[in-house]
C-alpha cells in the first residue's frame, strides 16, 4: 500500500553536513520525497511531536536536542513506506544499529542519532499533519515509476 510517513533529519544531520548523503539514499531506495522544508521547531512543537515521551527521563536532553538547530523536515511516499524507512534508519541505539542503516552509518549515541521517522500510520498522519499544512504536500508522479514498481 502506498503510504506517507515523516521523516526529519534531526540537528546533528544538519550540523555534520550529512543532508546530501541521507537524501541519496532515499532516491536510491526508490522513494519519493513530496514535501521539505529547513526549518527551526520551537520547544512548543517539539514537546507536542515527542508527547509520548513526556514522562521518560531522557525527555528534556531530547526537546533541547531537537531544538538546538535546524532540521530538515520531510514527507516521504512510496510503497510500505514507514516500515521501509523505519528500515533505512536503523535501531534507536546507532551502536546497535545495523550497518548499512543511517543510524548504523553516521550515529554513536541514541541523544544525536541523526534522524526520526514515523513508526506507524497513526504517528505518520498525527506528525505529517503537525509539520506540514495539506498544500505542502506534493501529488506528483516520476517517469522512473514503472522501473521502481510493477
Ligand atoms: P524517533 O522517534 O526519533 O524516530 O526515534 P525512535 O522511534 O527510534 O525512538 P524513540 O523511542 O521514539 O525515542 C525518541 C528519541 O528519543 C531519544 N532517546 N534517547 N537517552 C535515551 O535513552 C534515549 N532514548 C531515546 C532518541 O533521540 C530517540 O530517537
Ligand atoms: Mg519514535
Amino acid at each position: 500500500m502506498i503510504q506517507k510517513t515523516y521523516v526529519m533529519l534531526k540537528p546533528d544531520a544538519i550540523a555534520r553536513r550529512y543532508i546530501g548523503k541521507i537524501l541519496t539514499r532515499f532516491e536510491d531506495k526508490g522513494l519519493k520525497i513530496v514535501a521539505m522544508k529547513l526549518r527551526m521547531i520551537s520547544e512548543e512543537i517539539a514537546k507536542e511531536h515527542y508527547g509520548e515521551h513526556k514522562d521518560k527521563p531522557f525527555f528534556d536532553g531530547l526537546i533541547k536536542y531537537i531544538t538546538s538547530g535546524p532540521v530538515l523536515t520531510m514527507v516521504i511516499e512510496g510503497d510500505e513506506a514507514i516500515s521501509v524507512v523505519r528500515k533505512l534508519s536503523g535501531a534507536t541505539n546507532p551502536q546497535e544499529a545495523d550497518f548499512g542503516t543511517i543510524r548504523g552509518d553516521f550515529g554513536m549515541d541514541t541523544g544525536r542519532n541523526i534522524i526520526h521517522s514515523s513508526d506507524s500510520p497513526e504517528s505518520a498522519s498525527r506528525e505529517i499533519n503537525l509539520f506540514f499544512d495539506e498544500d505542502e504536500i506534493i501529488d506528483y508522479s516520476m517517469s522512473d515509476e514503472s522501473w521502481i514498481y510493477e
